[in-house]
């Protein structure tokens, strides 16, 4: 059986948390697609050719608390505007959504150009203030020293460059069900897209 989840939104929205608790509800394979870009951005700040960085990835460039900073998260922006970085990274995203037993992916383009045909589409999203802040907490807790400010301008830069982008932007596909999770909990918005996973999948796909 393969059953694909697509999960998009721009950055902090809630979609990891969200993603994993739908992979764990329902016992899929989740796939962060954001690491993958990480890893490739990365792989540049170290000196690589974005291209070639991104047709070498190996398991081990997922690795690594470092992927998660905000240099490397910018680096991730800038490298995934470049369409034969993208191009690259297509296969490996088609071939985990149609693994047996049913897969999530998240990201941005997921619904609209990695799984058109997806079984499920959400689009993640929460207001720009909402999302700042709950990064700031995280990188917070992280030991990051960051301000709030400064968090809410790279949020901004980078959803910027990802949702303008000529390749792929961010963008809510036409077919996927909006979770705005502004004024929930991660608790309330991980139940409203169990149920919309749920309604789909006890159906049969
Ligand atoms: O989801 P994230 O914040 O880890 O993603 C890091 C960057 O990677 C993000 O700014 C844009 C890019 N990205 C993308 O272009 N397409 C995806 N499917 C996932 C991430």
């Amino acid at each position: 059986m393969t059953f694909t989840v697509a999960i998009d939104g721009p950055a902090a929205a809630g979609k990891g948390t969200i993603s994993r608790g739908v992979a764990a509800k329902f016992g899929f394979e989740h796939l962060d697609t954001g690491l993958l870009y990480r890893a490739t951005g990365r792989r540049v700040l170290r000196g690589d050719d974005p291209v070639t960085a991104a047709g070498a990835l190996q398991p081990e460039d997922l690795l690594g608390d470092d992927l998660r900073s905000g240099e490397v998260a910018q680096a991730a922006s800038r490298v995934a505007a470049i369409p034969a970085v993208r191009a690259a990274l297509v296969e490996f995203q088609r071939a985990f959504a149609r693994r047996a037993g049913g897969a999530v992916l998240d990201g941005r383009d997921i619904g609209t150009v990695i799984c058109p045909d997806a079984d499920v589409k959400l689009y993640v999203t929460a207001s720009d203030d909402v999302r700042a802040e709950r990064r700031f907490q995280e990188l917070r807790a992280a030991g990051a020293d960051v301000t709030l400010q400064s968090v809410l301008a790279d949020l901004a830069e980078r959803d910027a460059r990802d949702a303008g982008r000529d390749t792929a932007p961010t963008k809510q596909a036409e077919d996927a069900f909006l979770l705005d999770t502004s004024g929930m909990t991660i608790e309330a918005a991980l139940a409203k897209a169990v149920q919309v996973v749920g309604a789909v999948y006890s159906s049969g796909g």
